[in-house]
């Protein structure tokens, strides 16, 4: 397509159909760090709707980074208790320590500072400086690699493909909305570039999809041969 995706057609497309959920804020403003760390890292291994009920019980109980920080670590571990892959909850205790003891209990807003902080990997520290900050950070989860492999055809499995893919990511990223433009495409994902049968007719990225245009979306990602 002349020019490629526009970001500002997913955007759009966002502002009307972004699914409401408890971590989020309201159109237009932006998130609390707190609640989204809380969230991208319940979100890791657990399904959204899942992760609803513990995301409310853990603000209800916990409702401030500091107030996480001084918990037992056996109590953060039994309110953990059904989410499963329990380092999670060591890590989300470890890291709210470290926010108090290192920046003051507010979280840093830098990419690299947040990848410092334990438990916080390359796609968390992305996650929360787009969203909780408006940085121009691109995380990339497995919903945004369906949607960036086949809006490029991108021919490689992955792993071998998550460079490629994180550098079209980042370059579609727009400077002014970067925390909206990154969960519009886990929405996307989530909900009309699904792993099968994706719904191409409803996607505001249909005429620039290369994936669509050959007329298989469904064949990106490319497995690799066993
Ligand atoms: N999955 C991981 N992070 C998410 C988010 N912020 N919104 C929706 N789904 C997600």
């Amino acid at each position: 397509a002349p020019g490629g995706p526009d970001p500002a057609a997913l955007l759009a497309w966002y502002d009307r159909h972004r699914r409401r959920l408890p971590w989020r804020a309201e159109p237009g403003r932006r998130a609390d760090p707190y609640h989204v760390f809380l969230s991208e890292i319940m979100l890791q291994q657990t399904t959204v709707k899942a992760v609803g009920p513990y995301f409310g019980a853990f603000l209800a109980r916990w409702p401030s980074v500091s107030h996480l920080a001084d918990a037992p670590l056996e109590e953060v571990l039994s309110a953990w208790a059904g989410l499963g892959y329990y380092a999670r909850a060591r890590n989300l205790h470890a890291c709210a320590r470290a926010v108090v003891d290192r920046h003051g209990g507010a979280f840093p807003d830098a990419e690299a500072a947040l990848l410092d902080l334990p438990g916080i990997g390359p796609y968390t520290a992305a996650a929360i400086a787009a969203i909780a900050f408006d940085r121009p950070a691109s995380p990339v989860d497995g919903n945004i690699e369906r949607v960036i492999s086949r809006l490029y055809a991108i021919g490689e499995p992955l792993p071998g493909a998550k460079p490629a893919i994180k550098a079209r990511a980042a370059a579609l990223t727009p400077p002014d909305r970067p925390g909206d433009f990154a969960q519009a495409m886990m929405d996307l994902g989530a909900t009309i570039c699904t792993p099968k049968s994706p719904a191409c007719s409803l996607c505001p990225w249909m005429e620039p999809c290369a994936a669509r245009a050959e007329g298989d979306a469904a064949r990106y990602p490319v497995k690799a041969p066993k």
